[in-house]
């Protein structure tokens, strides 16, 4: 049962009968909620005051006319009207006995209806460039990816993953380039990743150092001259004697000269790394010797993308060496997907794209590029460079090609970096005009992760830090969790809860924080075994399925015991009404593609889950039907935390 959903169903037949409204309903059924305070029901419609101005008419009188066409005497004591207002709606213990037997009647799906109309939703989430081992900044992508497919599913959407990697583009260039001038073939044949990556290290860091050099610095130093014209121009105002007109001379001076400042901070920084590389007694030859290596590796590229023997065989060798690297990393997470098409998959695709483009007017040449001219964007999509090679933003938009044809989607979720919002927002306008028009299409983006210091997650040497290490750590540090723990018995034992609660913490604290907010990456808060956190909620679930131990029950006698229900005490009424609410977070997490509204649901969950078992004994319960009936609470509770967990991708256990 979703209880909100069907109030608000209820809601929108006593609107259709209110004198007067005509408006549109979704907006005003939006403001039945539920209530914060079990002071003021369970539920609170807080439309009246709205209505009210829009018809023009008392709140109160149009509460009173909403309640007296109101039909929910099945559900909810009799309204109530408060305030200005508002409409209090309070479940029957009835109702909430009856939607709480249905839940533990249906142990895989508790009782949440699945959607009427269930809709077709491609995620394309993970996505990594897989000539690298995979860092810190995939864990949110691949993380909050399957968590929003999961719930989708579960809700009954019909739901496609694609990890859409990136095993095409210029990072294959580099390691090619890399392979044919810096390789360590022994090293190679003994493990291809390590040295692969070494490769792409060393290459990727040359390149960076002559862009910097030929193209960074200068534009800086332009950037620098121009601002210190502007800062000796505003210097050499005149005050004016006005006040108000000088103080804002001021102020612009000011503005100026710290423009001037970041723009100093800049330079010195990139003066300093390039430092850093001509004093390297390793590096420093090797960057003199490779001078054109930014445009040697843009050719291997094209070489590859044009089909060249060589360059192709070398990308097919490499290849499965960085999808076997890339597997281990999902195994140890347990995320999978339904398909992983990568962007080569799509490179015969890419001109029939950009012919489409021209042929329905929206691309046109632009020196020497193709580009498609946007509204509201000054600078245009680019889908084919001056030098003929294709870019990202063609194969997104085969990609969708492809996606429409083979799936017919309702809504596409992309779940990506926030950095990528502007070539997102592109890429959207552009697919709008030519066969999306229907199509959602979402960038589901998300922020950084962050170090203790607040900034990017970096290892010493500057690198992101590798993702298998961070698992590694994490897991390192639940063994000594799992050993402290009389509970385990079996070294075995021990090793798997240390697995399941170090990958969890990682997983949950990426998912509890609103994921448009930065977040800094800390092993000692998110292995905390209280507060929002993987462990606080794997504990509680080890609590409640130890009680069934004690009792001599099994999970299933249960819930079968649910028959028995009663909701005596203001605790077992709130777990009770928190169990019921299960619903209405998935439909939040859905609402915005946020799972973080179910973490937090999970850890409402557990903490009313702890003010019943204080006060309200379970074993030791006054009468042989009240421990029934307290049991069946114990049960849902066990399966809507571990069914919650699940959807989130984290597995619980069942001691610790
Ligand atoms: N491979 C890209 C990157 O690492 C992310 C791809 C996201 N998906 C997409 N369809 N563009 O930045």
């Amino acid at each position: 049962m979703n209880f909100l959903a069907e109030l608000r169903e209820r809601f929108a037949n006593s609107l259709a009968s209110l004198d007067g409204f005509t408006g549109d309903v979704a907006p005003v059924l939006e403001l039945i909620r539920s209530s914060n305070d079990a002071k003021f029901g369970d539920y609170q419609a807080n439309c009246a005051m709205p209505l009210g101005k829009q018809l023009g008419k008392p709140p109160r009188e149009i509460a009173a006319a909403l309640v007296a066409a109101l039909d929910v005497s099945d559900l909810c004591e009799p309204p109530e009207i408060a305030g200005p207002g508002f409409i209090n709606l309070k479940l029957t213990d009835a109702a909430l006995v009856g939607a709480l037997q249905a839940a533990a009647a249906d142990t895989e799906h508790l009782g949440v209806p699945t959607v009427a109309k269930p809709r077709t939703v491609v995620v394309d989430y993970s996505s990594p460039n897989v000539a690298k081992p995979m860092h810190v900044g995939h864990i949110r992508s691949t993380v909050i990816g399957a968590a929003i497919g999961n719930v989708l599913r579960f809700l009954g959407h019909r739901v496609i993953t694609d990890n859409h990697i990136g095993d095409w583009g210029t990072q294959f260039g580099m390691i090619i380039y890399g392979y044919k001038h810096f390789a360590d073939e022994a090293a190679i044949a003994k493990d291809p990743v390590p040295e692969l990556s070494r490769l792409y290290r060393l290459v990727n860091t040359l390149v960076e150092y002559h862009n910097a050099k030929n193209n960074g610095l200068p534009a800086l130093e332009e950037k620098l001259a121009t601002q210190q014209q502007l800062v000796d121009e505003l210097k050499a105002v005149e005050p004016t004697g006005d006040k108000k007109a000088d103080k804002a001379a001021a102020k612009r001076l000011r503005q100026a000269e710290n423009s001037l400042n970041d723009l100093l901070g800049e330079q010195k920084s990139l003066e300093e790394k390039l430092a850093k590389i001509d004093d390297d007694p390793q590096l420093a030859p090797l960057a003199t010797e490779h001078t054109n290596i930014a445009r040697a590796v843009l050719d291997e590229t094209a070489k590859l993308h044009s089909g060249d023997t060589t360059n192709k065989e070398l990308w097919e060798t490499f290849l499965p060496a960085c999808l076997t690297a890339i597997q281990k990393t999902y195994d140890r997470l347990n995320v999978t997907f339904d398909h992983t098409l990568g962007e080569s998959f799509y490179h015969d695709r890419l001109q029939a794209v950009v012919d489409d483009l021209v042929a329905r007017g929206l691309a046109t040449e632009n020196e020497g590029a193709m580009c498609v001219f946007l509204e509201g964007h000054a600078a245009p999509f680019i889908v084919r460079k001056q030098d003929g090679a294709f870019l990202y933003s063609t194969t997104d938009l085969a990609t969708i090609a492809y996606r429409l044809e083979k799936w017919q989607p309702d809504a596409i979720l992309y779940v990506v970096d926030h950095r990528q919002g502007l070539h997102f927002e592109q890429l959207f306008a552009t697919a709008k005009q030519c066969g999306c028009e229907n199509v959602e299409l979402m960038h589901v983006s998300f922020g950084t992760v962050l170090g203790k210091d607040g900034r990017p997650y970096k290892t010493r040497s500057g690198d992101a830090v590798g993702l298998m290490g961070l698992l590694d750590e994490a897991v390192d540090r639940a063994r000594s969790l799992a050993d402290a723990s009389p509970m385990l018995k079996t070294d075995e034992e021990r090793q798997q809860v240390a697995e399941r609660i170090g990958i969890g913490a990682i997983k949950y604290a990426d998912l509890a924080h609103n994921r448009t907010s930065d977040y800094k990456f800390d092993y000692d808060k998110m292995l905390a075994m209280n507060g929002n956190t993987a462990a606080y909620m794997q504990y509680s679930y080890a609590r409640v399925r130890g009680i069934f131990e004690k009792a001599e029950v099994t999970e299933t006698e249960a819930l079968a015991g649910a028959d028995q229900l009663v909701l005596g005490s203001p605790e077992e009424r709130a777990l009770g009404m928190m169990l019921c609410r299960f619903a209405e977070s998935l439909d939040k997490v859905l609402e915005e593609y946020r799972p973080n509204h179910l973490t937090s649901y999970l850890f409402d969950l557990a903490s009313s889950y702890a003010g019943f078992f204080q006060n309200c004994p379970v074993i030791k319960a006054e009468t042989d039907s009240l421990r029934t009936s307290r049991l069946a609470l114990c049960a849902l509770t066990a399966r809507t935390l571990g069914i919650g967990m699940g959807l989130l991708g984290i597995e619980c256990v069942e001691r610790m």
